[in-house]
This record gives C-alpha cells, structure tokens and sequence, in this order.
C-alpha cells in the first residue's frame, strides 16, 4: 500500500531520518518503534507531506507522494494524528470534528463553503459525518461542550475521530496511547481493531508495549534515524539489537 524507499531528512546537521526502506502491507496494522529522538515522528512528517525529504521516494497505492503538500496527502486517502492533540480549546467538540484536520485542509473544502447554496447541505452533510465518527469513538455525550474539558486520552479520541470524517485508507497515529488511562486505552485500542476489520491500515508510532504486542504486526524498529529490524512483535521485543537501541537511548 505504502513503499517507502530511501527516505533521508537532516534539518542542517547529520540526517535524523537515514536512507529508511519499507513497504507498509494493505490491512495490516504495522508498529513504529524506538527510543526518543530515534525519528519516528520526522518519518511520519515525511510520509504525511508535513516535511520534504532530502533523498527517497514514497508512492501510495501506486503513485507517487513524496513532497506532496499534507491536504493533497489527505485527500490521496492517508491521514495522521499529533504526539499531542491540539483541539480549538474553545470550540465544542463537534465543531472541532467538523473542521478538517488540522494541516490538511485543502482548497476544496474552502470552495464548498464559499459556494452558495451549496453551503447549508454541505454543513447538513459534514455535520452527520462528525456526529457518526464521534458516536463511533464514543464521544456523543459530549459533543456540545468545548473541547477544553476533554482529558488526554479523550482529547485522542477527538483526533481519531477527526480524521474519520475523511474515511482514509491509512491511518499514521502518533502515540495513541501516551498519556491516556487504560480504560480509554481499551477504548482507542478496540475502535484500532474495528476500523482495522472494516479494511483500514493504519500505522502506528507506541511507546506501550502492550498495544504494541497485541495489535501490530509486523513492528518496525528506528534507531539514530535508521531501520533497525522489522519482524513480529514477538521477535522484535526478544532482539538483542533492539533492547541494546533503548539502552543505549537510556531508556529501558
Ligand atoms: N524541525 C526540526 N529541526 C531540528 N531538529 C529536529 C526537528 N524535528 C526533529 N528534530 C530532531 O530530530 C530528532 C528526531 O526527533 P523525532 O522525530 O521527534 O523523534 P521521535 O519521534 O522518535 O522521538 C531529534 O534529535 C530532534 O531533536
Ligand atoms: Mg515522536
């Protein structure tokens, strides 16, 4: 679904992303591991259009993206979430989810609005799409307050529910799991495995080895900007240059 090869990105020193290769199978529900600093969300900046590479190619389902801004990224059917939500803290949570995602928003989107007589159904339209996604996550219940009151884990759920709306092919979630409460980890964990049922791919960049070993397969590992190892979760997890990654990162 997703060939990446060769992808390098520095920022004026050494490269923080180094000549990565992969192919990401459509279906599947890949990992993105490795210690801080390792490169995984410069990968998912590169992959979503956020940042150019230096060197490398990326082709989606056959055509080539690389250096494609985010919104025409988006609307190729690949969506992403942030390390950490940002919410308009003011605006209520459907609103929120009626927005496009944020840095994905194409020009379409502004010229269905502009048009009119074509703006009342198409916010009639946009509105039951938002409603079904944050039914879906779980969030109807609190659809109408600001989205300032959400908690972390509520706050992903948002987001998730925000890139829903577009109906993506893939999906790169930036650490779905980093700072939410199990309960809600259960939560996002289960919508992951029904999404994932009804076709969608995802790829996903997880510190908690829990959500690691029970969803993704295979898992890919970064370290010091290269791909260390890809392989099931189980063989991953027992590598001897993968635990060494994180040790040397001073973090296992
Ligand atoms: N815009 C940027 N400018 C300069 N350095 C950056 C920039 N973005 C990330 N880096 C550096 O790239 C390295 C990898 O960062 P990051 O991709 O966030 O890692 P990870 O998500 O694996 O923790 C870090 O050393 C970070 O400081
Ligand atoms: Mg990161």
């Amino acid at each position: 679904m997703l060939v990446a090869q060769g992808l390098t990105k520095g920022f004026g020193g050494p490269p923080v992303v180094e000549d990565v290769s992969f192919t990401l199978a459509r279906g599947a529900i890949t990992g993105l591991i490795g210690p801080n600093g390792a490169g995984k969300t410069t990968l998912f900046n590169l992959l979503a259009g956020s940042l150019r590479p230096d060197r490398g190619t990326l082709a989606l389902d056959g055509t080539r993206i690389e250096g494609r801004r985010p919104d025409e990224v988006f609307a190729l059917g690949m969506a992403r979430t942030f390390q950490i939500p940002r919410p308009f803290p003011a605006m209520t949570v459907l609103e929120n989810v009626m927005l496009a995602p944020p840095g994905q928003q194409g020009e379409r989107f502004w010229t269905n609005w502009l048009r009119p007589g074509a703006v009342a159904a198409e916010e009639r339209r946009v509105r039951e799409r938002a409603l079904h996604w944050l039914d879906f996550v779980g969030l109807t219940r609190l659809a109408q307050e600001p989205a300032r009151v959400l908690s972390g884990g509520q706050r992903k759920l948002l987001e998730l529910a925000r890139v829903l709306v577009a109906e993506p092919r893939l999906i790169l979630l930036d650490e779905p799991g980093a700072g939410v409460a199990p309960p809600l980890l259960a939560t996002i964990m289960e919508k992951i495995v029904a999404l994932n049922a009804q076709g969608t791919s995802f790829l996903i960049i997880e510190h908690n080895m829990e959500l690691v070993m029970s969803l993704c397969r295979p898992v890919l590992v970064l370290a010091q900007g290269k791909l260390l190892m890809e392989g099931e979760p189980e063989a991953v997890r027992a590598d001897r240059r993968v635990v060494e990654a994180y040790l040397g990162a001073g973090i296992a």
